[in-house]
């Protein structure tokens, strides 16, 4: 899949172990508590029950650039978000919102119905891109990030409506 900016192309794929290098560097630009490479390897193995993508900035001359990832678990119907980051470079150009969309298209497609994650009370850009898909909070996980000591907001999205998500992976 790509979307064409001024500046080049999106590409949205699944993730494989060559990723593995420059999703590193994103969640270490990205969290307080990033995930360790040997995350991102457990994940990748689960190839059942596991969705792993990836977002590649597409810039010619140069070579297409993994700028962005995202780990869904399948949980009998509930997809549940377990890392998302977007290089801060490439951040504020929909990049976030479209790969999310797509995968939890992708998850519809295997079953699930709803999707949960939780999310820091402070994450504002977190917030705003969560709000715009519709979820929910639900609940508060007192104390549950504890590099900081912060609470954790229980969001849903319920249902997961296959025609809306597309409508955001595609919508530039
Ligand atoms: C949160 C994060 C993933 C957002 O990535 P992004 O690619 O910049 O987000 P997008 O550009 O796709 O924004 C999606 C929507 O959210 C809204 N949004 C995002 N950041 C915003 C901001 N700072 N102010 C206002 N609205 C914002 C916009 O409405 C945007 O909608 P649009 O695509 O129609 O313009 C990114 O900031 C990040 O990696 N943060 C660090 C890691 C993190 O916190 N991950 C989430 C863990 S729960």
């Amino acid at each position: 899949m790509r979307s064409k900016t001024d500046e080049g192309y999106i590409r949205l794929r699944p993730m494989t172990a060559a990723d593995l290098s420059p999703i590193s560097a994103i969640e270490q630009a990205s969290f307080l508590t990033p995930w360790a490479e040997k995350d991102f390897i457990k994940a990748l193995a689960q190839n059942q029950g596991t969705l792993c993508w990836v977002a590649e900035w597409i810039e010619e001359p140069h070579p297409p650039r993994v700028v962005a990832n995202v780990i869904v678990w399948l949980i009998l119907d509930e997809a549940h978000i377990g890392t998302l980051a977007v290089h801060p470079e490439y951040r504020g150009r929909s990049i976030a919102r479209r790969l999310l969309a797509k995968v939890l298209l992708e998850a519809t497609r295997l079953g699930a119905t709803h999707a949960l994650l939780e999310v820091r009370a402070c994450n504002q850009d977190a917030l705003h891109l969560y709000n715009k898909f519709g979820f929910a909070v639900v609940g508060v996980r007192k104390g549950y990030y504890q590099d900081a000591g912060e609470d954790a907001l229980l969001m849903t999205l319920n249902p997961l409506v296959p025609e809306i998500l597309a409508e955001l992976v595609d919508n530039r």
